[in-house]
């Protein structure tokens, strides 16, 4: 175990069931043995198409759900043989954000109140007084004057209520925050105010966040680490500093190849790939990709490919790497 570990899943996966219309249940793996480790400091980006299950792995890693296999660990130590004490402890130390600030916010409550309730209750023994005061503070460092304190959500622009969400995940100083699409649900330029605000915010705080996001440029902007998963598996994973050094996984090409590039007057190349993602309740045999990839082999439609990490810590799950 890493003495930076600030948070590992090892060998996670999840089970979830729906109903077919003729009532019938079906389990599917939305997370397949995942192997996932954030370090102290960093800003790791988890990247992937929608559905792919980076909510899911974010959900277990705040534990807000369970996982069916593995283990979740904060700080180095394992969620399920914690004291109820230490996990009071360390709970108000992991901290989300989440992209539908809307449905995140109490509609009744005041912005005030939103930051007054996580802070008194982990924190019990302060007076209102101080805590006002920190109140204040966490709203100052989120770029909103005390004129907010008052105001309810529906009264917040949709930058202003992320603002607020962020505040509130800051108020219990938090080491760890986990943002799942922070800034999709936001206009350009309001997005790039956030993105610019969550850089200062982790250089001034010291923070480690894991942020989740199905946008490239968010992507490169952000992140030292990038994971890329595909149908509830990680594929391929690198240091943002070797973006344009390795050949990627085929399916990471896709994702770099269908991203616009607005000074380019060509269109993105999309015709080397076929089709969609196949349903995780249909898992293809051998790799998961290998019938949209434009490099697969007879041996990828048989064979799980194995996970190869090289010495330049990039790590890919790839026959043809
Ligand atoms: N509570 C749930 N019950 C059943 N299926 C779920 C549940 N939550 C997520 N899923 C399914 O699990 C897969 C992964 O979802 P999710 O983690 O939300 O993906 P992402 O965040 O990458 O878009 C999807 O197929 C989704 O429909
Ligand atoms: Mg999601």
């Amino acid at each position: 175990m890493s003495v930076n570990s600030v948070a590992e899943l090892r060998g996670v996966s999840k089970i979830y069931s729906v109903k077919t219309f003729l009532l019938k249940k079906l389990s599917f793996y939305a997370l397949v043995d995942i192997d996932f480790l954030l370090c102290k400091g960093e800003v790791s980006v988890l990247l992937g198409e929608s559905g792919c299950g980076k909510s899911t792995l974010a959900r277990i890693l705040l534990d807000i759900e369970k996982p069916d296999k593995g283990e979740v660990f904060w700080f180095g130590e394992a969620l399920a043989q914690m004291s109820k004490e230490r996990y009071k402890r360390l709970r108000p130390k992991v901290q989300a954000v989440f992209q539908d600030s809307f449905a995140s916010l109490n509609p009744r409550f005041s912005v005030k109140e939103t930051l007054l309730e996580p802070y008194l209750i982990n924190f019990k023994d302060i007076s209102k007084k101080e805590a006002l005061e920190k109140v204040r503070l966490e709203l100052r460092k989120v770029g909103l004057s005390d004129s907010y304190l008052e105001r309810y959500p529906h009264q917040l622009s949709g930058g202003e209520r992320q603002r607020v969400a962020l505040a509130r995940a800051l108020i219990t100083n938090p080491q760890l925050l986990v943002l799942d699409e922070p800034t999709s649900a936001l206009d350009m330029t309001i997005q790039s105010q956030i993105l610019e605000l969550l850089k200062r915010l982790r250089e001034e705080e010291g923070l480690t966040y894991l942020l989740i996001t199905h946008s490239l440029s968010t992507a490169l902007e952000m992140a030292d680490t990038i994971t890329v998963m595909y149908l509830g598996r990680i594929v391929e994973r690198f240091p943002r500093k070797l973006f344009r050094v390795v050949n990627h996984h085929p399916y990471t090409w896709l994702l770099i190849n269908s991203y616009p590039d607005p000074f380019s007057s060509k269109p993105p190349e999309l015709g080397t790939f076929k089709g969609e993602p196949p349903s995780p309740l249909n898992r293809p045999s051998g790799c998961e990709f290998y019938q949209r990839c434009p490099e697969a082999l007879s041996q990828c439609a048989k064979e799980l490919p194995p996970t190869k990490i090289f010495e330049n810590q990039w790590l890919v799950v790839c026959h043809r790497r």
